[in-house]
């Protein structure tokens, strides 16, 4: 079983905006109970996971638009593919490919989510602080 490449929620993964940052301890705490799933619960935890991060990537787009932030399109844009690819990974999971699952819970996503958050979401964050949100 390959182990969670993404360290514990602590406040050095912050971005500076409440709504983000409680979103995003969410999606770390999430991400290392799918990771201790048994293959039987591996599905319920990626459905779970995949729905948090939907309403976690609108939050985000509402933010960005009720503050004006300039780079929209692009962090958008980013999102969108993410949401296909959760799509991607749902068929395959229907299709039986744990294994895949499992992959993109425990590497693919935390990668993603640390380097999105730092770049980005970060940078969002930064704009609707400066903006005196
Ligand atoms: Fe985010
Ligand atoms: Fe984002």
């Amino acid at each position: 079983m390959p182990t969670l490449s993404i360290p514990a929620w602590s406040p050095s993964l912050e971005v500076g905006n409440a709504i983000i940052d409680a979103d995003h301890k969410e999606t770390v705490e999430l991400l290392a109970e799918a990771a201790k799933a048994s293959d039987t619960d591996l599905p319920a935890h990626f459905t779970a996971f995949a729905q948090h991060l939907r309403d976690h990537l609108a939050r985000e787009e509402e933010l960005m638009h009720q503050y004006g932030f300039p780079p929209t399109p692009i962090h958008v844009h980013e999102h969108n593919r993410v949401r296909l690819e959760l799509e991607g990974i749902a068929k395959r999971m229907a299709a039986g490919n744990l294994a895949l699952v499992r992959g993109y819970l425990t590497e693919v996503v935390p990668e993603w989510f640390i380097n999105h958050k730092n770049t980005m979401d970060s940078a969002t964050a930064a704009w609707i602080r400066s903006q005196g949100g």
